[in-house]
């Protein structure tokens, strides 16, 4: 439930980025994490698809290793990246039809969720195949858990499914962001690329939410 203090902190948004999330926009927070995830995501899962298909061998091994390597690196931003979104809703839903409503928030969880599975199974795969996670030489962190086979498959064929899935919905969650610009409705995405003003396109719904409350 929103109160008027919320609303009043909303409209003031307009003038600068807010730290945090307000109902009518994504916060400075919450878009270094998008925009910094998004090209972690896109980087990994890039390197991912190119490799995948190779004939074992040193070429692909070495785009395994850069992939473990940055995907190390990656880790703690995107672990964060997904615990703040649990704690912190974001605002609230564009002004659109339900079922675009629902397809929105569908597309988001399949992209939190699939972050979390690959940053999960990703390392446990390296540690349970009895390898450590080498980071470029510049330190390694040991497998705690040593070889263990069956788990081992398991994670690399829940790892396949995730990157997967999130590709799917990447793609509808991309030409969904670039069909509201090509519609003229940049705005609305202006909640995450920050242009100033694109606050004010919920203010409609907030004001309906403030006096519901
Ligand atoms: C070129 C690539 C991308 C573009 C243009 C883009 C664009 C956007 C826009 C405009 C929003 C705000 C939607 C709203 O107003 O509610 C958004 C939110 C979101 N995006 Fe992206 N995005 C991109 C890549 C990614 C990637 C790679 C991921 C993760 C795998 C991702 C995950 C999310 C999530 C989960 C949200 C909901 C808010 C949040 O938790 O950050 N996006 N994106
Ligand atoms: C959001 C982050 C990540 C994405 C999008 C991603 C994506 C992918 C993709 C597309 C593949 C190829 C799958 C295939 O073989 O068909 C892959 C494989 C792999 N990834 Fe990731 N990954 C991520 C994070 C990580 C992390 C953090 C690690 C470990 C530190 C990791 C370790 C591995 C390993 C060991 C493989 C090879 C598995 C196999 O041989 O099938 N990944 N990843």
């Amino acid at each position: 439930m929103q109160s008027s203090n919320d609303f009043s902190q909303a409209t003031a948004a307009t003038a600068s980025i807010p730290f945090a999330d307000t109902p009518n926009t994504y916060g400075l927070a919450s878009r270094v994490n998008h925009w910094l995830g998004a090209a972690l995501v896109i980087f990994l899962l890039g390197i991912g698809l190119f490799f995948e298909d190779m004939p074992r061998g040193p070429e692909k091994l070495y785009w395994l290793k850069l992939h473990v390597a940055v995907g190390a690196l990656a880790l703690l931003p995107l672990a964060f990246r997904v615990v703040w979104r649990l704690f912190n809703r974001g605002p609230a839903a564009l002004d659109q039809s339900i079922a675009r409503q629902r397809v929105t928030r569908l597309v988001h969880v399949v992209l939190l969720a699939g972050i979390a599975t690959l940053v999960i199974t990703g390392p446990l795969a390296v540690w349970t195949g009895g390898r450590a996670i080498e980071v470029f030489g510049w330190f390694s962190i040991a497998s705690p858990t040593g070889t263990m086979e069956t788990l081992h498959q398991a994670l690399e064929i829940v790892h396949v499914i995730a990157a997967k899935a999130m590709l799917i919905a990447l793609l509808f969650h991309i030409i969904g962001a670039v069909y509201h610009v090509i519609a003229g409705k940049q705005r609305l995405s202006g909640r995450m690329f920050g242009r100033p003003g694109a606050e004010k396109i919920n203010s409609k719904i907030n004001r309906v939410s403030v006096i519901d409350s």
